[in-house]
């Protein structure tokens, strides 16, 4: 993924230097002033930023526009109008949880735990439907049989979901369970959920980009932070098929106190931990 990722940048990075982007009104004299302004905002990938937000338009008014935007702390992802996520460039708009590269971990665990040759797939709490995208793609191109659904709470983020996941699966608005279609409750073979998981009192020490430009109800997870992932476990037990997994992403130091939750309610948990991603997803098995 990331040799990937690096290979687009190289070849946004070319297009570049075919391109002259003499800025209007004398703006933009260069791509090195633009990494120029980046890095002096405290972009840490400033020449990664700048060759994005070049590419990302013809207009130097709008480059502009874009640059200043930036500067002022708007994330990037909402300015270029996608995210990249294992490889695939998935539409974010303004107002929607930026997926995550350490939620790929999530994903790598639900492709390899899945084992049946069909699979009813749901993506709780879906944001952009970065999940249930990639997940459903891959699980696809290795021959399964997935039919997906995805929630929301929030209707910007199931507008957006609705838009990344076209022809792939429907999307639902509303609470947790409460949104999804009768039918699939005792059928769920595998239950994905990046749940809001940061502690209330910590929401105030996230960086700039997320405190003041992402949703709260995408970030709060109440008390310990672990709120609205007790809720999608008591739901879990009824809506999972028997054998069905319901993967959650977390911090670190809940995982213990996330598979207590888990087995108290009936289920087998595991923890599973990533250095690479450094990201931690619990596991439980109806
Ligand atoms: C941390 S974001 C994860 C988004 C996406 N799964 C991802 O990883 O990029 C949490 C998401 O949960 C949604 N959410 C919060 N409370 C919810 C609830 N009670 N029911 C359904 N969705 C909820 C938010 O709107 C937000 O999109």
């Amino acid at each position: 993924m990331h040799n990937q990722l690096m290979s687009e940048l190289g070849r946004v990075e070319r297009n570049i230097e075919q391109r002259e982007f003499i800025g209007a009104e004398g703006v933009w004299e260069c791509k090195g002033e633009i990494v120029a302004r980046l890095r002096a905002a405290g972009c840490v990938f400033a020449e990664d930023e700048a060759a994005l937000l070049v590419e990302a338009t013809n207009d130097a008014d709008v480059l502009g526009a874009l640059v200043a935007q930036r500067v002022s702390g708007v994330p990037l992802e909402y300015l270029l109008g996608w995210a990249e996520f294992r490889g695939v460039r998935v539409g974010v708009r303004a107002g929607v949880f930026v997926p995550r590269q350490r939620t790929a971990f999530l994903v790598d665990i639900a492709i390899e735990s899945a084992r049946e040759a069909a699979l009813t797939l749901v993506d709780l709490c879906c944001g952009t439907g970065a999940l249930g995208l990639t997940a459903t793609s891959e699980l696809r191109a290795n021959g399964k049989d997935v039919a997906l659904s995805a929630a929301d709470i929030d209707p910007v983020a199931v507008a957006c979901a609705r838009d990344n996941l076209a022809g792939i699966g429907d999307v639902h608005e509303g609470d947790l369970f409460a949104a999804l279609p009768p039918h699939l409750r005792g059928h769920i073979d595998l239950l994905l959920a990046n749940t809001p998981y940061v502690p209330t009192a910590h929401l105030a020490a996230l960086p700039p980009e997320a405190r003041d430009h992402e949703p709260p109800h995408a970030l709060d997870g109440g008390i310990d932070g672990l709120a609205i992932f007790r809720r999608v476990i008591d739901g879990a037990v009824d809506w999972l098929a028997p054998g069905g997994r319901v993967l959650v992403e977390m911090s670190a130091d809940q995982g213990e106190l996330a598979a207590d939750v888990i087995t108290r309610a009936g289920m087998r948990a595991r923890i599973e931990r990533s250095a690479e991603y450094y990201a931690t997803v619990v596991v439980g098995t109806r």
